[in-house]
């Protein structure tokens, strides 16, 4: 039997190729079908409060209109988060920080936050989540990420010890250098960016890939072949029955 170096399995959005995305209900999913992560989105409503979603506004993924930015935490709960996605999760409702938290707390998993700070600069955002993280003594398992570099430099000069991750979507040289460069010690690439070089560069260089989204088979029997270090994947159940065989020859 090989023993391949384990790779880590993130629920992207929990499990959001069979449950509405970014849902206490997808994030179980994923939990229950053996992901050991949950990568997740954050956006900050009017009265600031951090909410589990994707898009700066509620227009896709719930019964509502709007952006985020625009609406109370109150309002938000009014919407439906689950019907958008097949009517057997109606009632479903945006999570807020601090649910998914007080449930993760229960659990063991690890975490990535991702900061949606690209287009809306919400006022204090890393400030807000590095204090939701140590309310409930997550911090040292969490990984946070961003597309926005300037808030991955925030959360590090806020704190030094928080475990910062860059996400790119192209072919970034020697992004190791670069990331180390802003104090982050993990690679969050685009699938099609986690080519050879760069899967071995990293390795060399003592640098976790975690690459995002690996929702192809035959994508998920490379990267665990090859002992990727994670992959963020939108079915984590396939994944981890594919790393499961893998481990069985
Ligand atoms: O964190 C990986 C991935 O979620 C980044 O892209 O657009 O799905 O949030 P996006
Ligand atoms: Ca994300």
């Amino acid at each position: 039997m090989t023993i391949l170096q384990k790779t880590i399995i993130f629920g992207h959005r929990g499990s959001a190729g069979t449950y509405p995305e970014n849902t206490m209900e997808s994030f179980k999913a994923a939990y229950e079908a053996g992901a050991e992560g949950l990568e997740f989105d954050i956006h900050l409503t009017k009265d600031l409060v951090p909410v589990v979603i994707h898009d700066e506004t509620i227009n896709r993924t719930t019964n509502g209109e709007g952006w985020i930015k625009d609406l109370t935490l109150e309002q938000l709960k009014t919407y439906d988060a689950g019907n958008w996605f097949d009517n057997s999760f109606k009632g479903a409702t945006i999570p807020t920080l601090d649910e998914l938290l007080q449930w993760v707390s229960t659990t063991s998993l690890l975490l990535n936050l991702e900061l949606k700070s690209g287009l809306v600069r919400y006022p204090n955002v890393e400030k807000i989540v590095l204090e939701y993280l140590t309310k409930y003594d997550v911090k040292e398992r969490t990984i946070i990420s961003s597309f926005n570099h300037y808030s991955l430099v925030e959360i590090n000069k806020l704190d030094p010890e928080a475990e910062t991750a860059i996400l790119f979507m192209e072919g970034i040289y020697e992004p190791w250098n670069y990331a180390r460069s802003i104090g982050a010690s993990g690679l969050h690439c685009y699938l099609p960016v986690a080519a050879p070089d760069l899967l071995q560069g990293a390795q060399k260089a003592g640098m976790p890939v975690r690459p995002f989204t690996v929702n192809e088979e035959k994508h998920m029997y490379a990267l665990i072949k090859g002992g990727c270090s994670a992959i963020i994947t939108d079915y984590p159940e396939k994944a981890i029955a594919i790393r499961n065989e893998l481990n069985s020859k």
